[in-house]
């Protein structure tokens, strides 16, 4: 019998890249000068010349074996160490090497996460906008995804509804902040709520209720935005971090978990990763990789385009007319469609060559999706058609 979990995902297929694929489609057409893309989330800036220059050294320093064995079924040590340390100093938290798990990526981040603190039937709360990824990463898992509805004045909390669906089932709360797909940063004071309430929840319920902070994003900030470190919040916080953004390292599929030193049976959830790995059939991050972040944690790529990028969008989207909640961060920003059906905004611009993304799929109709991870040039060039695609609507 074929998986009837990856066979319904087939009627849902990844509409981001259908998007993209038609892009691509039009490139060839007519030409890429001519086609606005903000529809993928890939970076656009080059990793800094140390990635290369220290995976020279680490060729050359290394002898082969050690370089591509299989990495130890709990990590690296230097990149564990580099980790812990960097995150002690960076966001005063006292984590050790061994509550640091290197992954692949977010997404290897967010498997472990979502494999260790809950079981197959259990409930995971989630907040709208959030990211697709979010419905196949829970499926396969076995877990319920509940979305609560999106507070869409500022895209912080509705601690309202969010109450409503809080039920013993909860084994775990998942927030995304720098959020894909809002740029919105949730501020100290939500962060502070959410944490009194699940305190209370754990409390009603009887049994730990774990906080998955998913912080791809984090080192893209801008600038004025209260940014706080989650895990210094909330004990029992699993968070999940990855350097294909701030390194701009998509591919190479290097992240980490790191599971806060206060964490309720903390010791046990480390111990755990190294068997979610086997039962995932994702065991151990690459070699290469985790020495490379041994050496270079805490640098970054230059992302200062991300914000360029956002105060001319920003600015100019707002002066045609479109209402838009400020990004703190990412480089993404989510408007409100023009018109209520957001899916057919996004249809109109594609004939445009504006390749945008549909809120809906962010479980958020009636907004879209820029990914404003392009050359600033190609943000100009798009302006004139961002603002006849809002005049059309007013017409
Ligand atoms: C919110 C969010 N979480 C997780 C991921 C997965 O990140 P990675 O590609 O590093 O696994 C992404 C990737 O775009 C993302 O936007």
């Amino acid at each position: 019998m074929r998986n009837k979990i990856a066979e319904k995902m087939l009627e849902k297929k990844d509409m981001i890249f259908e998007i993209f694929e038609f892009s691509q489609k039009r490139i060839r057409e007519v030409g890429e000068e001519n086609v606005y893309d903000f529809s993928l989330g890939n970076p656009s800036v080059p990793s800094p010349d140390s990635v290369s220059e220290t995976i020279h050294l680490l060729l050359d320093e290394l002898k082969p074996l050690e370089l591509h064995g299989y990495s130890p079924g709990k990590g690296i040590a230097d990149m564990k160490n580099a980790v812990a340390m960097h995150l002690n100093q960076k966001m005063g938290a006292h984590y050790g090497p061994e509550h640091i798990f290197p992954t692949l990526g977010a997404a290897g981040a967010l498997a472990h996460a979502l494999r260790t603190a809950a079981n197959p039937g259990e409930e995971i709360v989630t907040f709208a906008p959030c990211f697709s990824e979010y419905e196949p990463y829970t499926a396969g898992a076995g877990l319920k995804l509940t979305i609560v509805p999106a507070d869409t004045e500022h895209f912080q909390i509705d601690f309202e509804a969010f109450d409503a669906v809080m039920n013993p089932n909860v084994a775990a709360v998942l927030v995304n902040s720098p959020n894909n797909p809002s740029g919105v940063v949730y501020s100290t004071e939500t962060i502070m709520t959410l944490a009194r309430k699940m305190r209370e929840k754990e409390t009603e319920y009887g049994h730990p209720i774990y906080l998955i902070s998913d912080e791809p994003y984090r080192d893209i900030i801008f600038k004025g935005t209260d940014s706080p470190y989650i895990a210094n919040y909330y004990d029992n916080t699993l968070t999940c971090y990855s350097y294909s953004k701030s390194l701009s390292l998509p591919g190479e599929r290097i992240g980490y978990l790191a599971v806060s030193p206060e964490c309720e049976d903390g010791e046990m959830i480390m111990a755990m990763c190294s068997q979610v790995s086997r039962m995932i059939g994702m065991n151990g991050a690459p070699s290469l990789m985790q020495r490379l972040i041994g050496r270079i944690e805490g640098q970054t790529a230059d992302l200062s385009v991300y914000e360029t990028n956002k105060n001319l969008l920003y600015d100019a989207l707002t002066s045609y007319g479109y209402s838009c909640v400020e990004p703190g961060g990412t480089f993404y920003m989510f408007p409100r469609s023009p018109i209520p059906d957001s899916m057919k905004f996004c249809h109109d611009a594609m004939k445009e060559d504006l390749m945008l993304v549909p809120g809906d799929i962010f479980g958020c109709p009636g907004h879209f999706r820029i990914a404003y991870c392009v050359p600033t040039q190609k943000v100009k060039k798009a302006l004139p058609v961002f603002r006849k695609m809002i005049e059309c609507c007013q017409e």
